[in-house]
């Protein structure tokens, strides 16, 4: 695991602008069903988690570790590649837009093969991603970069055996601060705090940011980026490329639905098989 996480430093204010938003974490939950025991790999501050499972959080970042609600599932801190749990320890491995920061992806989803017969990923098409239109028409290099250098969600699919793969639309009132969240409230943009909680600006080059913002910045003021998105005031929500990606044996839980027995709480859940490898 590398000596200082990422996010050790771009998630430092990652709970005030990340909150779950509660359309996605329905799909979530939906794929989850009746899964009684869910591993949440790059869990940060736990969004997405069901409340009412055995859930064990892996997340290599402490500072995001800190930032989860105290009664939230107990945290590993471990890296994706390298999970400190036993084979089949899991119903399903749950991994949210977390996959494109690892530092070896393929054993990263390896590992969620080993240890869940059921997958969830949320991960991203970057082609669709990189035409979004704060990428396309103020900062191509970001979207070209993450087009190019990312695992996209058809390598993610391919890598879980996922048979689903369902677009997570954005909606106009998106609560989560994703990237994509402020497509119809473009001014939201030019704010450093809702970039800095979007890895894709906090990590791009500051100069690539700086001339796109300033841009936008002229456009919303002239007029000229409401008359481009006029169809925006119609619409209900944008396909950004976020796609919930669902694989492994589906025989072992049904979706939609959830075992009565397990609803205990959360934080009397335990990892099946620690390790050693620094747990908090
Ligand atoms: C955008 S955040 C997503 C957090 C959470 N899943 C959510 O939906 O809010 C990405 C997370 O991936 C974690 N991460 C980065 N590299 C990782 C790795 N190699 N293994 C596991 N998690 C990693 C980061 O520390 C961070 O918490």
């Amino acid at each position: 695991m590398a000596a200082s996480p990422v996010y050790d430093t771009i998630g430092r204010g990652y709970v005030a602008h990340r909150r779950p938003d509660p359309r996605w974490e329905r799909a979530v939950t939906q794929q989850i069903g009746d899964a009684r025991v869910v591993v949440n790999v790059g869990a940060g501050t736990g969004s997405y988690e069901p409340p009412d499972r055995q859930v064990v959080a892996v997340e290599p970042s402490t500072v995001m570790m800190g930032q989860r609600p105290q009664d939230a599932a107990p945290a590993v801190r471990a890296s994706a590649s390298r999970l400190p749990l036993s084979s089949g320890c899991a119903d399903v491995a749950l991994a949210v837009l977390t996959v494109h920061h690892w530092d070896d992806w393929e054993a990263g989803l390896d590992e969620l093969c080993r240890i869940a017969p059921r997958r969830i990923v949320l991960g991203i098409d970057f082609d669709l991603h990189a035409r979004f239109w704060l990428l396309e028409e103020y900062m191509p290099e970001v979207g070209e970069y993450a087009r190019r250098g990312q695992p996209g969600a058809d390598a993610i699919a391919r890598a879980i055996g996922a048979t689903v793969s369902l677009p997570l639309l954005v909606p106009r009132d998106m609560q989560d601060g994703v990237l994509g969240a402020y497509w119809c409230r473009p001014e939201a943009y030019l704010d450093p705090a809702v970039r800095a909680n979007c890895s894709g600006l906090a990590l791009a080059e500051p100069d690539v940011i700086a001339r796109g913002v300033e841009a936008l910045e002229a456009d919303l003021a002239s007029g000229a980026w409401h008359d481009r998105h006029a169809d925006f005031t119609t619409r209900d929500d944008l396909d950004i490329g976020y796609r919930l990606l669902v694989g492994g044996d589906a025989s072992v839980i049904r979706p939609g639905t959830v075992r009565p027995e397990s609803r205990f709480r959360a934080s009397r859940a335990r990892p099946a098989a620690p390790g050693g490898r620094g747990s908090s």
